[in-house]
Order: structure tokens, then sequence, then C-alpha cells
């Protein structure tokens, strides 16, 4: 049973307190935490050093967990050699631990986004664990797009409502499979809460039925009004926190500014999401 909810801060995240998530959770237990995602977007568990079978087995708690296997090759830069996973034997965990050679400022989730929005069906939740951390930096941030739906004007909600934010397909990476272009709602309806919340990355670059220079501003202005730093929580992570967010109504930023002789290893698992947004062609 949870003894403890304190809040993060104003616009997002909760830490739970009282639950050893080590353990299976009761149906009690679970619809607690479970309310207390879906009001607070993001939940801490701090001290809660976790084997990958108590992740996986936590992760299924909230639905069918998404499959990694061909996203991240075990030769693939993105993973550390010093706790890689060679032989596979977890293929549901994404190993986020960029080889030094890798630029903090590259790593991919340095921008600020939400999990999967290059298919139709974006994971609903992400439970990262942080397993070795920097001393100083390398936080996460998350922004409450709720809030940022909630704050629009009346004649801006009016604008967006029914539009779609084109994102364009990617060609082969060198350790990833390339994407077709894809069109999400601007304005989500969350399948659970039925709340309203903004839906769009930096990476959209078109809104669907206008030109690039029609799209631009607005999709400048939806981004920036989204990210104004009273809808955000910042992570400092410690070690054997884990972290589990709703990427339904929010997006997160992997701060790259972290010592490069410095590890950051954590290791990530997703839920498996309702369809949202469309493949398209002739982009
Ligand atoms: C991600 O973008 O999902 C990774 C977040 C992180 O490493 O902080």
């Amino acid at each position: 049973m949870i003894t403890q909810i304190r809040r993060l801060s104003f616009a997002l995240g909760a830490e739970i307190i009282g639950i050893d998530i080590r353990k299976p959770l009761d149906d009690k237990s679970f619809s607690e935490v479970h309310a207390a995602f879906l009001e607070y977007g993001v939940l801490l568990f701090r001290g809660q050093p976790l084997t990958r079978e108590q992740h996986i087995a936590l992760t299924r708690r909230f639905g069918e967990v998404e499959k990694n296997d061909t996203k991240y090759k075990p030769d693939s830069e993105h993973l550390g050699p010093a706790h890689a996973d060679p032989e596979r034997k977890y293929p549901d965990i994404v190993v986020n631990n960029p080889h030094p050679n890798i630029k903090r400022s590259d790593y991919e989730g340095n921008f600020w986004h939400t999990d999967g929005m290059t298919g139709c069906s974006p994971p609903m939740a992400s439970l990262l664990r942080g397993i070795e951390v920097p001393e100083v930096g390398g936080d996460t941030m998350f922004a409450n797009m709720y809030l940022a739906y909630q704050t629009l004007s009346d004649t801006m909600k009016k604008l967006i409502e029914g539009l779609y934010g084109i994102r364009p397909g990617t060609t082969r990476l060198k350790y990833k499979q390339p994407t077709p272009s894809i069109a999400h709602p601007l304005v989500r309806v969350h399948p659970e809460t039925s709340r309203k919340s903004l839906y769009l990355s930096e990476k959209v670059s078109r809104i669907d039925g206008m030109t690039v220079e029609e799209s631009e501003p607005l999709i400048q202005f939806l981004c920036n009004h989204a990210v104004r730093p009273q809808f955000v929580y910042r992570h400092r992570w410690r070690k054997d926190d884990l972290l589990i967010w709703d990427n339904r109504c929010l997006l997160h930023n992997a701060v790259g500014d972290y010592d490069s002789a410095q590890t950051r290893h954590m290791e990530r698992t997703r839920v498996l999401g309702t369809p949202s947004g469309a493949y398209i062609s002739g982009e």
C-alpha cells in the first residue's frame, strides 16, 4: 500500500513512497499506483535495485511489453561496452548507455520528444531505471502537455482541433530501420482520462493541408509553448531510481550535459499503446 505521495513539481510528477516494486504488486497497490500514474504523469520510486526480470514483471503489470528486438543491435554504438547485453537475453530492455565516442549532445533522446511517435501506436508508458548515473548532469526533463493545451486561448484550441502534424520518415540508419512519414493529431484525447493534450514534438515538420511556410510558425509556437518552465519537471537522477511516465500526455528530453568521462547507464522498457496516427506516403 502507498504510504505517501510526494509531489515533485507544480506541473507534474510524484514520488511514491511505501511500495517495494521489486515484489509483485497486489491488485490494491497496483490500482493506487495506476491512479497516481494517470494523475501525475511521472512516478518516481527511489532506491529500487531491480533485476531485469523484476523490471520486466513491473512493466507487464501496466500492459503488454513492447518488443525491441530489431531496434538496437548488439554492436550498436548506443550500447556501451561495459553494460551491453550482447547475448540479447533481455530483448525487451533497451540499454541507454551511449558509447564513450558518442558526443552527449548527439544522443538521440537529447531533444523534446515523446517515445515512439514514428509509429502509429506509440507506447503508453516508459519505465526507465538509473543503473549508473553521472555525478552531475544527465537529467531527464518532462513537460505536461495537458497543461500546455489547457493554457492555449480558445481561438488557438479551435484552430488546431482536427489538425495533424506530419513527422517526415527517416532513411535507414546504421542501427535503425527506415520509418515512413507519419501523421498524428495535434490534439490528442487521452484514452484513459479522456482529457485533451497537445501532441507534437520538434520533429514535426508540417501540418497536414498546409504548406511548410504556413506550418512552421504554428509548430514553433506550440513547441515553445509546451515546454515553458511552468509546465516542466526536471528529474535529477540517483542510482536505483525508477521512473514511469505516461507517453500520451508528456514530452521528455534527456539532457546531454554530463561529463563524457562518466557513465550514464539507464535501462528502459515500454508498454504498448493504442492507435493514434497513420502512415502517409508521398512526403
Ligand atoms: C528517452 O528518451 O526515452 C531516454 C530518456 C533518458 O535517457 O533520460
